[in-house]
């Protein structure tokens, strides 16, 4: 990659990072809804870069999205979990995961993720947000996993879902479904 390209990209990543904050600062948030577009200096640099990228094959995404589900260190967490802890294989390991909520403990059902991408956008968690998949990867991320986000606009946080939605081959888009919990906890949401 040339320093020019380095440059940009870099500039695209701080420069989308930036929005895509703003848009959860905006989100859902009661007044003025902020404007939803990014701003036109920014798409030029979008534009230039993706004049420079090279060609992706599926195959290659899933694999890289395969490998980040079992980092431990994703999101840069220190806890040493990787997705597979808690969605081990893509399924269930059982069981719940404590999320706060609110400064109120709560008990979550780890759902499997098996036949889950065809499922979103849905509403989910205490906060009834409409979340997409990589929204829910995101929300795993920061709170199970207590790491970084990944930035929605660039390709990481493609690969990720690009190996979840493989969990659900063949089957019925359904917008809105329920998670599926292989086995109920008794008093978790
Ligand atoms: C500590 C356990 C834990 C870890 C680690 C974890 N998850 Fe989850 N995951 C959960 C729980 C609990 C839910 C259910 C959340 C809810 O119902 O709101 C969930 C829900 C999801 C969902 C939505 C499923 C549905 O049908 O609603 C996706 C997608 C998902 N996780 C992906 C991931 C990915 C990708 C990672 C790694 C980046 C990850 N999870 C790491 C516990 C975990």
């Amino acid at each position: 990659m040339s320093k020019k390209v380095v440059l940009i990209s870099a500039a695209i990543a701080v420069a989308v990072f930036g929005v895509s904050l703003y848009a959860i600062a905006g989100e859902g948030m009661k007044g003025a809804m902020p404007d939803p577009y990014i701003p036109k200096e920014k798409v030029m640099k979008m534009k230039e870069m993706m004049m420079n990228m090279k060609p992706d094959t599926l195959e290659a995404s899933l694999m890289r999205g395969e490998k980040m589900f079992n980092n431990p260190k994703l999101g840069k967490n220190e806890t040493g979990q990787s997705c597979a802890t808690c969605h081990s294989g893509g399924g269930s390991v059982g069981g719940a995961a404590e999320m706060n909520w609110k400064g109120m403990k709560m008990m979550v059902a780890i759902p499997t993720l098996k036949g889950a991408a065809v499922n979103f956008p849905a509403i989910r968690g205490p906060m009834k947000r409409i979340a997409d998949l990589g929204d829910m990867n995101n929300m795993c991320i920061m709170t199970f996993m207590k790491g970084l986000p990944l930035n929605k606009n660039m390709r990481p946080a493609v690969d990720l879902q690009t190996y979840i939605g493989s969990l659900s081959k063949g089957k019925r888009y359904k917008i809105g479904g329920k998670k599926i919990v292989p086995t109920p906890i008794p008093g978790a949401m």
